[in-house]
């Protein structure tokens, strides 16, 4: 497999195993991340990131079995630039057959000052002298400025030129906390990609963190910039408000293909049941209005959607749910609906209606709805008066 990063290509890198497994709530053990990393390559990811294998044995563990046995994505762990970190790493992708070490290493000089205690000069000896190590092991090494959107411009330039001099054939620019915007973080590869030697031959990366809810957008403005990898999470897991969600990102790429002409790997119809086998494993589903995938992502209550949707769907779907894997739109019944759909209801259960008969029924379900939230099919049943021909 090559890496199909060209021009127009994008490539998913997920790390819901890596950042979205270490956030709270998140955790997963060992045959759980084997079976969500056998169906992120069903989904067609094409780099997995499986973990970070100087976290535990039992994270290098379970790396090194995704590397062993899941076949498609390319396998890789997070290492710091620590020599124990690299050959924890190295040990763990090594079964792969196309596996990288992604090294990371602070560019802010907030991080490399409180957090690193170095200068910003051993902060571009470290990187170069972990990528050189991590080369070792792997021909694809990804270098990551963690905290870039906070970094000083300049510096992080010549940080990037460093681990591209040192190998480095991916660059990820994070934005950690969630700062940057749209606007910015396109400037930010655009600016690398005019300013960094031979970029043509670099993979730029975005990754970023929802901490102001423009993760997602911030991602797809990358792109536009210049990046041609995007770093993300099933259902946007990931530390505090969580990553870039995978599935926004591939339905916004497939919703607005006239801004954003890319092509990319994924299985559209995946995206679904990946959202739903996650929330199986780690303590919390999706909220229902979550984009996509959310229960009430395709859900209809009040009548006039309800009206416009059962005459052309488009007037209230940008998508349908099917094409992302959702078996089919959710009509609700609530105080909010119409006749239409009560008929449509009853009819389906064996009850049509006349005109006045529905009328009747109609005028006694807004009463209904009024004081219960939900109302079932033994709801509407009792609805149907004794006198009625329908009973
Ligand atoms: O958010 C971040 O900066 C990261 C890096 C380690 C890639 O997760
Ligand atoms: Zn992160």
């Amino acid at each position: 497999m090559t890496d199909p990063a060209v021009n127009d290509q994008i490539v998913f890198f997920d790390t819901t195993l890596r950042d979205g497994e270490q956030s709270p709530g998140c955790t997963m053990h060992h045959d759980e991340k084997l079976r969500m990393a056998h169906q992120l390559a069903a989904l067609g990811v094409d780099v997995l990131e499986a973990g970070f294998a100087i976290a535990s044995d039992g994270d290098l563990e379970s790396i090194r079995a995704i590397a062993k046995e899941v076949k498609g994505p390319r396998i890789t762990s997070l290492a710091r630039c620590k020599a124990a970190d690299i050959e924890a790493a190295a040990r763990a992708i090594e079964p792969a057959h196309h596996n990288r070490i992604h090294v990371f290493l602070a560019s802010s000089d907030l991080h490399l000052e409180a957090k690193l205690r170095i200068t910003r000069d051993q902060a571009l000896e470290q990187a170069a002298e972990s990528i050189t190590h991590a080369l070792r092991y792997t021909d694809n090494v990804e270098f990551s400025a963690e905290d870039a959107t906070r970094s000083n411009p300049a510096f992080l330039l010549k940080l990037v030129i460093h681990a591209v001099s040192a190998g480095a054939t991916t660059i990820n620019l994070p934005d950690t906390v969630g700062y940057t915007t749209p606007d910015e973080y396109k400037a930010l590869f655009a600016r690398m990609k005019a300013e960094v030697p031979n970029s043509e031959n670099i993979i730029f990366s975005t990754h970023c963190h929802n901490d102001l809810g423009m993760a997602v957008a911030n991602s797809l403005a990358g792109v536009e910039g210049g990046a041609r990898q995007i770093e993300c999470t099933i259902n946007g897991i990931g530390e505090r408000a969580g990553n870039a969600a995978l599935e926004e990102i591939a339905a916004a790429l497939a919703t607005r293909h006239d801004k954003f002409p890319y092509r990319h790997n994924l299985k559209m119809k995946q995206l679904y049941p990946t959202s739903k086998l996650l929330a199986e494993f780690i303590s919390f589903g999706c909220s229902p209005n979550k984009a996509v995938v959310g229960a009430n992502a395709f859900a209809h209550e009040s009548g006039i959607h309800q009206h416009g949707v059962l005459a052309n769907p488009l007037t209230y779907e940008i998508m349908t749910p099917e094409s992302v894997g959702v078996p089919a739109n959710n009509m609700v019944l609530g105080k909010h609906s119409g006749r239409r759909l009560l008929e449509q209801r009853l009819a389906e259960l064996g009850h049509p209606l006349t005109r006045p008969e529905l009328d009747e029924v109609y005028a006694r379900f807004t009463t209904l709805a009024d004081r219960k939230k939900s109302i079932y099919d033994q709801d509407l049943i009792g609805l149907l008066k004794p006198e009625d021909s329908i009973m």
